[in-house]
């Protein structure tokens, strides 16, 4: 970097860094890991994963701390779930411990481009696995990639922790009820660009997808889950449609601590109207407080930060988390790897 990044000022975006790592999956295993300084990769023009989309990927962060450590959060829960989504196209899961050392390795080796104590934004890990065998016949790869690639960034949602708009549109599922939305397919995110441009088109940061079988119960919010917060209650939809996120597992947990219940249920679009706080929660997203939610098929819309402030349950969950993260509040369970 000749000049120093506007850390306080970053998107939710690219920027390049020093160094990415891989690892191929060849004649049934996992060989060495490369640390490589090239952007690009050469792909078979076959490839399953051009082809037949056997692609999945996960997202998790490493942050600076206030006592200056860096601290990834809960990769351990990543790399479970991207075994999980490639159990779930047939892919090859990568061991947690091959996981482990790449995320360690690439964090370190883009140290400089960990943003500082205190500016807000914090380092995207972005793992991903392709197929690269080629395939025309419709049939899993026998050969992998696993790449982990890092990228500074800042907030997902620009107005940062600030109540926003969502909308519900009925027109548009982003998966299919037991298709792939428990797995974090690329696929799933191709089928949500139209909704989404869409949504932002109109003012929203997001759209609320219902579940697709029944379009009766709230499903997920954009690249985040759903949370409300109801008569003293942490509740959330239980739906095997939407991805299990380890920002809401987490929250769950935080509120439990605080002596919140929780509840993981259905819950009706109706219902929307005896809620007290909501938040779109996700690493990306953190936990986005949720102004009003419109559903555009009725008109009916539901005003949630009645004064346009997130509410209190929301701001102290917020608060508690990233101070765990940033190493001000004790990690009572062991949620952050620190990179030495
Ligand atoms: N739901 C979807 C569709 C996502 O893409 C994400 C982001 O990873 C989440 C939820 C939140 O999951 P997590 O908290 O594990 O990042
Ligand atoms: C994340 O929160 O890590 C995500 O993967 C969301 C995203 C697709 C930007």
């Amino acid at each position: 970097m000749k000049e120093e990044l506007d850390w306080a000022n970053l998107a939710f975006g690219y920027i390049p860094t020093d160094y990415n790592v891989r690892c191929v999956y060849k004649d049934g295993r996992w060989g060495e890991i490369e640390v490589s300084s090239s952007e690009t990769i050469n792909l078979h023009i076959a490839a399953s994963s051009l082809h037949y989309g056997q692609e999945i990927f996960e997202g998790l962060k490493a942050f600076r701390g206030a006592d200056g450590k860096i601290r990834v959060f809960r990769l351990e829960e990543n790399a479970a779930r991207i075994q999980e989504s490639a159990r779930g196209i047939l892919m090859e899961p990568i061991p947690t411990g091959l996981f482990a050392e790449m995320v360690r390795k690439v964090v370190k080796l883009n140290e400089r481009f960990i943003p500082p104590y205190g500016s807000g934004a914090s380092l995207y890990i972005r793992p991903l696995e392709i197929g690269i065998s080629p395939r025309i016949g419709v049939k899993p790869a026998s050969e992998y990639l696993f790449i982990v690639m890092v990228t500074p960034v800042g907030p997902y949602f620009k107005e940062g922790f600030k109540p926003t708009n969502i909308c519900i549109m009925r027109e548009y599922d982003r998966v299919a009820p037991r298709g792939t939305g428990r797995w974090k397919v690329g696929g799933n995110y191709a089928a949500s660009l139209t909704a989404g441009e869409h949504a932002h088109e109109l003012g929203y940061s997001a759209v609320l997808y219902l579940d697709p079988k029944e379009k009766k119960y709230l499903d997920e919010c954009g690249p985040a889950n759903f949370i409300a917060i109801k008569d003293g209650k942490y509740i959330t939809p239980a739906s095997d449609s939407i991805l299990p996120s380890i920002t809401n597992k987490s929250l769950q947990q935080l509120a439990l601590d605080m002596g919140i219940e929780v509840e993981a249920r259905h819950i009706t679009v109706e219902e929307l109207a005896d809620i007290d706080e909501a938040a779109a929660v996700g690493t990306a997203a953190v936990a986005s407080p949720v102004a009003e939610i419109h559903d555009l098929d009725n008109g009916n819309r539901y005003i949630i930060a009645k004064d346009g402030q997130p509410g209190p349950v929301v701001t102290a969950l917020y608060h508690k988390l990233r101070g765990i993260q940033m190493g001000e509040e004790a990690d009572v369970h062991g949620w952050n790897t620190i990179i030495e």
